[in-house]
């Protein structure tokens, strides 16, 4: 395996991602990890990532001085190669010239981070300070217009440093760069994949497990549902999933999650029908927070419930991500997320949690999923918040409201299924504002709801632009809605990006 130590840069998961990408187990540590630690963990290598500080600035991160003794070759990265530079008593200073974006460095040794590749490499640079001199002992590999010192090295000790971001796409040779560190400075082998991670999970979790019991809360999400089929493979009917249906599903959803993993995958599965407690509770409350608090309260007083009448279950299992515990988890990290997942249950639940999935990136999930023969509707299911159709029935959640939302979200759903769009768009759904309006149908006056359309385009849905689904696909979405639906009488087209609108609408 290979350690990022993490030093609060934006890139540092990009780093840990195309490590793996290339077949070489990586995680990322926070910065301050000590050198015992690491040892005990047999690394290959250790890269030290860039980060937002100067490293002679206040509070400035720094890691364990004796890393530097362990024989285990190092990359730094950007703030990393300032470290290494600092460390080693060489000069660092605030450029002339700040650099961010494309650059050419000019190579100009033979250093093996480098081997055959032509002398101008274009990068990808974001930085304020720069090493002006090499530490003792190092040679310089590389030079931009505004850095003196883009790349050096000390092959003796088996250090290397970059002042650019090889893990960015846009530093043309970064793969080629990261794949010599790898492979070559420090041997590793490229065997992390799907298959060894699944067939090392399973022997892990059955031997952490032995003949205890499992419990597991599905929403039928791709990460609660790849934890549970993982789970099953390692120990069978020891593993119960339960799955609270709290009537803010859409439509189909409750029977196909039934289908795939009581009938199909054959675990024990237990579907609670809760519609009417949490639809009595929400009569009459029209505030968005209070009604996304009400529906957590209540999935989690559900669970409490029925997990008590099933006898003693030892485990919970859990969906967490790698990005979930990076996000929250470090000191250094920029992005912390404030949804409040339905699917996290109470911490004094008093069982032990299980969370085979969080070393895992969310398309690593994927992967899993589809080589467990999860289906693919749900291995690739679009985001669904946990408080559901809850929250896409602006004000009040009726029954009768909730019906509207959910045809005219299966409607726009098939719809962008046969256009083949559904792959592209991040996000689409319908959701019913609060209000109705003058239309005529027949010879008749209507007095009727209407129904919005959101769909948007998003790498990680922190921001988001709307998506331009072709007119003839959005007529006929209309269309069917007005025809097929009761009680609507208009559709419109949300057209805003986020910021400043969210996507969903409450
Ligand atoms: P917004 O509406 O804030 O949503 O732009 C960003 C992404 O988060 C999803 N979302 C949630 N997911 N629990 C969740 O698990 C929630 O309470 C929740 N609220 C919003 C939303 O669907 C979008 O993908």
């Amino acid at each position: 395996r290979i350690i990022v130590l993490d030093f609060g840069g934006q890139y540092n998961q990009l780093i840990a991602r195309r490590i793996r990408d290339l077949g070489v187990f990586s995680e990322l540590m926070p910065h301050h990890t000590s050198a015992e630690e690491i040892q005990q963990l047999n690394p290959k290598g250790i890269i030290f990532s860039g980060g937002p500080n100067s490293v002679y600035g206040e509070g400035a991160p720094t890691c364990d001085p004796a890393i530097f003794e362990l024989g285990i070759p190092i990359l730094g990265i950007c703030y990393g190669m300032q470290l290494i530079a600092a460390h080693f008593g060489a000069k660092v200073e605030q450029a002339g010239h700040r650099e961010y974006g494309k650059a050419y460095v000019e190579l100009l040794s033979d250093s093996r981070l480098f081997q055959e590749m032509e002398k101008q490499q274009l990068v990808w640079m974001s930085h304020r300070d720069v090493v002006v001199s090499p530490p003792a002992g190092f040679q310089v590999d590389g030079k931009t217009e505004s850095a003196p010192i883009a790349a050096m090295s000390d092959p003796k000790r088996s250090i290397y440093a970059v002042q650019f971001h090889p893990e960015v796409r846009h530093s043309v040779n970064g793969d080629q760069m990261l794949r010599h560190f790898l492979f070559d400075i420090c041997q590793s082998s490229d065997d992390w994949s799907m298959e060894t991670f699944i067939e090392e999970e399973i022997e892990q979790v059955r031997t952490i497990v032995g003949d205890k019991k499992v419990l597991c809360a599905l929403s039928g999400g791709v990460d609660s549902s790849v934890v549970a089929v993982l789970l099953h493979k390692a120990i069978g009917d020891q593993l119960t999933c339960m799955f609270v249906d709290h009537g803010l599903l859409r439509k189909g959803e409750a029977e196909s999650v039934e289908e795939t993993f009581a009938k199909h995958f054959e675990m024990n599965f237990i579907k609670i029908d809760a519609q009417d407690r949490f639809l009595s509770l929400l009569e009459g409350v029209t505030d968005p927070e209070q009604k996304r608090k009400i529906i957590g309260t209540e999935f989690i007083r559900v669970f409490e419930e029925e997990s008590n009448q099933l006898g003693e279950h030892h485990f919970l299992g859990q969906g967490t991500l790698y990005t979930d515990i990076v996000e929250s988890g470090t000191e250094t990290a920029q992005t912390i997320k404030s949804h409040h997942n339905v699917g996290g249950l109470p911490e004094d639940m008093k069982m032990e949690l299980i969370e085979p999935l969080n070393t895992l990136f969310k398309d690593e999930v994927r992967r899993v999923g589809e080589q467990l023969g999860l289906p693919k509707e749900i291995v690739w299911r679009q985001p669904f918040p946990g408080p559901g159709l809850g929250i896409r029935v602006i004000g009040e959640v009726t029954a009768d409201k909730l019906a509207i939302v959910r045809e005219s979200d299966a409607i726009l759903r098939e719809e962008i299924k046969k256009a083949g769009l559904d792959q592209e768009i991040w996000q689409y759904f319908t959701a019913l504002p609060d209000f109705r309006s003058v239309g005529v149908m027949g010879d008749a006056r209507t007095y009727a709801y209407t129904v919005g359309i959101r769909a948007v385009t998003s790498i990680d849905g922190m921001t988001a632009d709307w998506a331009r689904i072709p007119y003839e696909i959005v007529e006929r979405i209309s269309n069917r809605i007005i025809n097929e639906v009761d009680d609507v009488n208009r559709v419109v087209l949300d057209v805003t990006s986020k910021p400043p609108s969210t996507i969903e609408w409450e």
